[in-house]
């Protein structure tokens, strides 16, 4: 359970500090920081920002340095997050300590499952691939130090792959040798993405599913020796690196075959995608140790109070975070259980 949540030079809030001793409900007009809360609980949980495109974003406006410190039961989480940059000095964009000791992101992931439900979540389903292989870096990350891992390596070593091939665009010759070893490199983690990602949609597949029934084909863009090889002439030619997960999708077919994405209504996609993170609700649960707080951002626009109970049902006693506009949007059973903190609009 998160119990204390201290921010600093963060997003809208300059010093702010939450104390939680149980579930609660965050309420706050628009642009008063509500996903800018969520987004902070999120980041001690996954080492990423669930909507900044770049980490500096999350640094308040004219500042050099945001930080984001919570205590989970008798943990002490932060995250420091710069712009690049402290008093002229080159720093990196965020370091991670689990009680006042720096770690490195993998080792920092994992002290708070957390899982978030969101509007911007229909992304997932309407968005564009990048965003699928998100949703499943994001579930995987989470529950699998050894997939985190092998991420970070494979993201680094695509980067210097690309960079040579790009030199070899412009005319460098090509030496062979010299990409065995980032082949080899890239081969490794590449694969043990592939696996595990298949995996975890596997488990999708095979799970009951009580909100939409659907069917998940995974896209895969396979790594191998040969399939490298195969596509000698034309990375050569563009520059890039043509094969891997990193071109990974998957296709969610709903009612008889359909693509969803094309196919569905816009309520048949939302309810694909609630389904979609209630299973992945299901999945983290049966794998961390400690049970996951759930983190639901202004969903009662959104969705249904059926819904809402069937979510906060599944996640049974564990600490929730709601956030909402209006009070009166919250089902008076679930609200008599929580304790309530009121935002002020404009911090
Ligand atoms: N880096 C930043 N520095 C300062 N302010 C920021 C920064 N990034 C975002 N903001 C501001 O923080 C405010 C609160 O944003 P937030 O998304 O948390 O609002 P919200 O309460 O969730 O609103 P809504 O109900 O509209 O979703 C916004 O006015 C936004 O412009
Ligand atoms: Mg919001």
């Amino acid at each position: 359970m998160l119990t204390s949540l201290q921010l600093q030079n963060f997003r809208n809030y300059k010093k702010a500090s939450f104390n939680f001793d149980k579930s609660v409900i965050i309420i706050g007009p628009n642009t008063s920081g509500k996903s800018n809360l969520i987004e902070a609980i999120f980041l001690l949980s996954s080492g990423k920002s669930f909507r900044a495109e770049r980490d500096p974003e999350m640094v308040r406006f004219g500042s050099e340095m945001g930080r984001v410190r919570g205590r989970a039961d008798d943990i002490d989480l932060e995250v420091v997050v710069t712009v690049g940059e402290v008093g002229g000095v080159r720093s990196q964009f965020k370091r991670y300590f689990v009680n006042g000791v720096a770690k490195r992101r993998q080792d920092f992931v994992g002290n708070l499952p957390a899982v978030l439900f969101s509007p911007q979540d229909l992304e997932i389903v309407v968005g564009s691939p990048g965003l699928r292989r998100d949703f499943l870096d994001s579930v995987l990350e989470q529950t699998d130090r050894e997939y985190r891992i092998a991420l970070i390596s494979y993201t680094k070593t695509l980067r210097q792959r690309n960079a040579l091939l790009e030199l070899v665009k412009k005319g460098l010759r090509r030496d062979d040798r010299q990409f065995e070893y980032w082949n080899k490199l890239i081969i490794t983690n590449g694969q043990i993405l592939t696996a595990k990602r298949e995996d975890f949609i596997d488990f999708l597949n095979k799970a009951k599913k009580e909100v939409l029934s659907f069917k998940l084909e995974y896209d895969k863009s396979v790594i191998s020796e040969e399939r490298l090889s195969q596509y000698r002439e034309a990375e050569t030619a563009s520059g890039i690196t043509l094969v891997g997960p990193h071109r990974d999708d998957f296709i969610v077919y709903f009612n008889k075959g359909h693509d969803l994405r094309s196919f569905g209504s816009r309520g048949q996609q939302r309810l694909g995608v609630l389904q979609l993170k209630l299973l992945e609700l299901e999945y983290v649960r049966a794998r961390v140790e400690n049970e996951p707080i759930l983190l639901l951002d202004d969903v009662f626009s959104e969705l249904d109070e059926d819904h809402i109970i069937h979510i906060l049902e599944k996640v049974g006693g564990q600490q929730t975070i709601i956030t909402t506009t209006h009070e009166e949007f919250i089902p008076a059973r679930i609200k008599s259980k929580m304790e309530i903190i009121e935002l002020k609009a404009n911090n």
